[in-house]
């Protein structure tokens, strides 16, 4: 169901890979919100090609962007500028990447050149985005940027091993921005932590379907969807929440406040006890 709420409004969404993809379903939803937009990704993840199905549903341009170079982010917000017809009004950063998760490293074991490379891709982006995006002053007042997070910045999840530190840096630089742009542009800058969900990324991790049935056990809502996820980007990317900055918004059900669960604890519980 639409309501139009980004009617006018225009968009860079980073990080939908295929279907899965959460910024799959944000893209989708803020089309049928009337929003106009320009899905990129990273050269490497467009030969697949997937992209392309997404763009021709929702009339989106395509600008491919390592969001780790300066010099493709800026031919990305220039070239968006130019193709949607003005500044912009919205940005999602749905980007994270480890290659000590992809080589199964233990936390114990991590490759620091990896580890800066995680940081890199999956943190510092938002920075280098925001920065570029400032230095070509390309932000519309009142805009809205969204990166996505998740709970283990704060809690240890061990298979999540330098992720965790790329999403406290996250967090982190969503803050510091957030204060810089509110005070320039009145723009926010929030993180939205969401539940496991399946997703290439997320399957990527050792242990993921363990983690997904534990959070949804734990969570009174159960496990937040992608879909669910793409409704409160655009609650977020809407003149609803013009207030709402540096915060980290969780997106989960309710599982970042429980303690245990009556389901936890009866799976917890030996049989015939
Ligand atoms: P996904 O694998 O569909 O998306 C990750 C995206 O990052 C891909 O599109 C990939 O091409 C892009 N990317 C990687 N390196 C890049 C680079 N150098 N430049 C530009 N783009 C690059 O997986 P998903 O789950 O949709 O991930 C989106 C975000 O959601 C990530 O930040 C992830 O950490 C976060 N998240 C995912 C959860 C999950 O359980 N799937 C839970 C909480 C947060």
């Amino acid at each position: 169901m639409s309501h139009n709420l980004l009617a006018g409004k225009r968009g860079i969404i980073f990080g939908a890979l295929n279907q899965d993809s959460i910024a799959w379903k944000v893209a989708q939803r803020c089309h049928q919100e009337g929003a106009t937009f320009v899905l990129t990704n990273a050269p490497l993840a467009m030969r697949m090609g997937e992209i392309n199905k997404l763009a021709e549903e929702t009339g989106a341009p395509i600008i491919p962007a390592d969001a780790t170079s300066i010099d493709e982010l800026t031919k990305l917000f220039e070239g968006a500028v130019e193709q949607l017809g003005g500044k912009i009004d919205f940005v999602l950063h749905s980007i994270g990447m480890s290659p000590n998760i992809r080589k199964g490293k233990t936390y114990g074991e991590l490759n620091y050149e990896w580890f800066q490379k995680t940081l890199d891709v999956s943190a510092l982006s938002l920075h280098k985005m925001l920065a570029v995006a400032e230095k070509l002053d390309c932000l519309n007042e009142w805009g809205s940027v969204v990166a996505l997070s998740y709970i283990a910045a704060q809690r240890v999840f061990p298979d999540y091993t330098d992720m965790a530190q790329a999403k406290a840096m996250l967090e982190s630089i969503a803050r510091s921005y957030g204060y810089r742009l509110g005070k320039q542009k009145r723009v926010r800058v929030n993180t939205v932590s969401q539940s496991p969900t399946r997703t290439t990324a997320g399957n990527g991790i050792e242990g993921f379907d363990v983690m997904f049935n534990y959070a949804d056990a734990m969570a009174p809502l159960g496990n937040a969807s992608a879909d669910a996820c793409a409704d409160y980007c655009v609650s977020l990317f809407s003149d609803l929440t013009r207030y709402v900055t540096m915060q980290n918004l969780l997106h989960d059900g309710g599982f970042g406040f429980v303690g245990i669960s009556e389901s936890v604890v009866e799976m917890m519980t030996p049989k015939g006890a």
